[in-house]
């Protein structure tokens, strides 16, 4: 369903919503007409997150509906609110800023492509100035949701490619790719590598867009649209879910998407290695040694690190340009989603300022980041006895931690880099995160730019 049909600007006729902390209501704060609190108590209202009080007229309508934000949790409550009300138009008593808005669209997304639902969407009244907003926000979301939902037969290389071809066309943008030997002859190694062995062929997706006088900024996503684990296969329980290893590329897609809608003033490059990880007599192998495009010598120790390799080959072409900042997204690791679980998103950066200046977003607009080191001794864990490096590390630990140092080497010293090892998964449903393809820190990282960029 589209983000437009869960809000409409006309202000008349909404039920009203009344956001009610625990504190105000635990000492009685709310002016209540006695009958109204008779109800909140019958209905054994507390105020804690998501808790609904709905109150009825003498005809049996529904007159307004008290919604409980527990400790400071309105946005929480929202989403509860959107996915739990009957079916209806509603209005906010108060105003709220667009990180909170934005969760009654994120909370009433869900994936119909192949499965029909009767669901009628809730619609909450905001005004004409928030919702345009509200809406190049939601609309990248849902991209990015959809395209990680959408199974592999229907998303491969090609129809990603043609995903960012229609992108380009939409906003005047250019678009290029390198597709099978064209690889091999333009020098991506890596990317062949990892995809020659699916009947998709390989690729590497490039759109550029904006004004040639504004700052540059590259945007690259693992593409990986479907991660057997190649001969070091996975087992099954960790192959169900990898549809979603192109989740990385669906981020920047959304991403742009948001940029490009919003003219922010940046030069866009995004850079899309698609490939599907898959196993047939010409796959690549452990032991395999790859010349990568800058040059450096990997030795394949485990063909399931696939994404890293694929990146790298992406990142040396990104850096070639000078560009302002390169930020990548990638589910790169198991590990990242030990570190930190599968809501956070763990960021690397090789710069003080951008990453400090990211985590403020993400508190701003409550899009959870957090920073882990690019330990430098912890280089010597990808050293191997015959290459220059090896793309996995024999060591159990610190996984996150190795691949960001891996991707590292691809980048020059004095580039400022940002790397986002992401699950882009909700492993079963949260308020406002329905089970499934999830967006992480893009709205932190569009903020981010529109601080840091916007005139
Ligand atoms: N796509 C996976 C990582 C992944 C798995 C992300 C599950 C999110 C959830 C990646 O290509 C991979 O398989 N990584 C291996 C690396 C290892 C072989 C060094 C991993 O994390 O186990
Ligand atoms: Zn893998
Ligand atoms: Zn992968």
């Amino acid at each position: 369903m589209h983000p437009s049909l869960f809000y409409d600007t006309n202000p008349s006729n909404g039920i009203p919503l009344i956001m009610v902390e625990q504190t105000r209501w635990e000492e009685s704060q709310l002016q209540l007409a006695e009958a109204e609190k008779n109800a909140l108590m019958t209905q054994g209202f507390a105020a804690k997150t998501g808790e609904l009080a709905l109150i009825w007229n003498g005809s049996g309508l529904l007159k307004k509906v008290y919604v409980g934000c527990g400790e400071g949790a309105v946005a929480k409550a929202l989403a509860c609110a959107a996915y739990n009300l009957p079916e209806g138009a509603y209005t906010l008593e108060e105003r709220f800023d667009e990180s909170v808005l934005i969760q009654w669209a994120l909370a009433q997304y869900r994936f119909t492509q192949y499965k029909t639902s009767n669901r009628k969407p809730r619609v909450l009244k905001v005004s004409e100035s928030i919702f345009p907003s509200i809406l190049t926000e939601a609309n990248a979301i849902f991209l990015v949701r959809d395209l990680i939902n959408t199974p592999t037969n229907e998303l491969g290389p090609q129809e990603l490619g043609d995903v960012v071809s229609k992108l380009a066309q939409q906003y005047d943008a250019s678009f290029e790719q390198w597709v099978g030997d064209e690889l091999l002859r333009d020098n991506f190694p890596a990317i062949h590598a990892v995809g020659r062995a699916s009947s998709h062929e390989p690729r590497l997706l490039s759109l550029r867009w904006g004004n040639p006088s504004h700052p540059l900024v590259c945007l690259i996503g693992k593409g990986v649209c479907f991660d057997s684990g190649g001969l070091d296969i996975k087992p099954s329980t960790a192959m169900r879910l990898m549809k979603k290893d192109m989740g990385g590329a669906a981020h920047v897609l959304g991403l742009a998407q948001w940029i490009m809608e919003n003219q922010l003033p940046i030069q866009l490059h995004v850079l899309i290695p698609a490939v599907e990880n898959a196993i047939g007599p010409n796959a690549f192998r452990p032991g395999d040694i790859l010349t990568l495009r800058n040059g450096l010598r990997v030795e394949v120790d485990n063909t399931d690190a696939e994404g890293r390799l694929v990146l790298a080959d992406a990142l040396t072409k990104a850096a070639e340009d000078n560009p302002e900042c390169i930020i990548d997204f990638a589910t790169l690791t198991g590990a990242a989603r030990v570190a930190v679980g599968t809501d956070i998103a763990a960021m690397f950066s090789n710069d003080e300022t951008i990453a400090n200046a990211l985590l403020d977003s993400a508190k701003e607009v409550n899009d959870p980041i957090w920073r882990l080191p690019l330990y430098e001794d912890y280089d010597s864990l990808l050293d191997s006895n015959v290459a220059d490096i090896a793309n996995a590390s024999a060591s159990p630990y610190a996984g996150a931690i190795t691949a960001a140092l891996f991707l590292r080497r691809f980048i020059p010293k004095t580039q400022a880099y940002v790397h986002f090892d992401i699950m882009a998964w909700n492993l079963s449903a949260k308020p406002g995160r329905p089970e499934g393809g999830e967006a992480m820190a893009i709205r932190a990282v569009g903020h981010f730019l529109k601080k840091r960029f916007q005139v």
